[in-house]
């Protein structure tokens, strides 16, 4: 039984839905109950502190949720949560509904808001849930495995059919101003060109050099993998295929990448994180983040996770090249530098 000051919990999940999230709900309701505490269930983020969409949630509302993509809870990108007058609110809904303790599923912004909550002393943690990998404080985000391996097998369909007729085919990925997706599926496809926010120097001859050398060579087809925080990929593909000659077509692979049953990774590491954020919650920590990091479940605090920064390794951006064939781009980097670097 709970040893803890803390007897009710809440949970959302808030901003962009990320495969994963149910099985994060889940752990938590069933840790917490399994632990004494009462959970409730904040339906639609933030929206629902403000809107009072509240249940009670038992042990059978989560059953047959760990397979299923999307959050049983909805979610939303709450406006009001960013004014001091929304906050009050969500706060004095917590207190009405004796929410003491608050997991918040989401990416920096919903932390930005928890944060906020938690000066006003409802504890909270948070649990990185997005499937762009833009969380400085850890490695690993619920829903990026799944929604990188969603990606993968549909920019594997696009490239039969780009072989087939011989085209080059642009194809973006999510991730909004962070290239980690289109990274990961640049060296899980195979790409020929990989372009990241965090790199492109915005240079579309190079591009155009390496297609013409590439069907020189004799590849049947070039995969370009767009980063959406670069986008502009119907207008790119318009531009190559006036330069090269060669037909161009650009699919934009969009929210299908947030859909799906998660993988087991995403599955297993969202059930531990549930897990510690009420087992944190119940040893009066607050304004933690729980993170993934150098191989270790870590929680951070909360101010300490939002001023962190981090970086696409240079190192892993010059392999997805050099395996492309790419290597006029980088030959000009010194190799031990990149590699010690990291
Ligand atoms: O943060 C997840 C994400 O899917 C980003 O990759 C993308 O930029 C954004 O959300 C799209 O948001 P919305 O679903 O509101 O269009």
């Amino acid at each position: 039984m709970a040893s803890s000051k803390i007897k009710t919990i809440g949970v959302l999940t808030s901003g962009g839905d990320a495969p994963g999230m149910n099985a994060a709900i889940r752990a938590v309701v069933r840790r917490g109950l399994s632990r004494g505490l009462k959970v409730k269930g904040i339906l639609k983020g933030y929206d629902g502190l403000m809107e009072e969409t509240i249940k009670d949630m038992r042990a059978a509302d989560v059953s047959d949720t760990i397979e299923r993509g999307g959050t049983v809870l909805y979610t939303a990108r709450c406006a009001e949560m960013r004014t001091e007058e929304g906050v009050l609110k969500a706060v004095e809904t917590c207190r009405k509904h004796g929410i003491e303790g608050l997991v918040v599923i989401g990416g920096d912004g919903s932390f930005r808001g928890a944060e906020k909550l938690a000066n006003h002393g409802v504890n909270v943690v948070g649990l990185p849930g997005t499937i762009d990998l833009d969380i400085a404080c850890t490695e690993y985000t619920i829903g990026f495995d799944t929604a990188v391996n969603t990606a993968m097998e549909a920019i594997d369909k696009v490239r039969d059919t780009s072989a087939s007729h011989e085209r080059c085919s642009i194809i973006e990925v999510m991730g909004r101003n962070a290239g980690y997706l289109a990274l990961w599926c640049g060296i899980a496809n195979g790409a020929e060109d990989i372009l990241l926010p965090e790199k492109y120097d915005y240079d579309e001859q190079k591009i155009i050099d390496n297609i013409i050398e590439n069907r020189r060579r004799g590849k049947a087809h070039h995969i370009i993998i767009n980063a959406e925080g670069i986008g502009h990929s119907a207008s790119m593909a318009r531009r190559i295929e006036a330069a090269t000659g060669i037909e161009t077509r650009a699919t934009i692979l969009g929210h299908m990448q947030r859909g799906g049953s998660p993988t087991a990774k995403d599955r297993v590491y969202a059930s531990i994180m549930g897990c510690m954020a009420v087992d944190l919650l119940m040893e009066g920590k607050t304004k933690r983040v729980v993170g993934y990091r150098h191989g270790a479940f870590q929680d951070f605090d909360i101010n300490e996770a939002l001023a962190m920064t981090k970086e696409i390794s240079d190192y892993e951006v010059e392999i997805a090249a050099s395996l492309s064939h790419n290597y006029n781009k980088y030959d000009q980097m010194n190799m031990s530098e990149l590699i010690t670097e990291e």
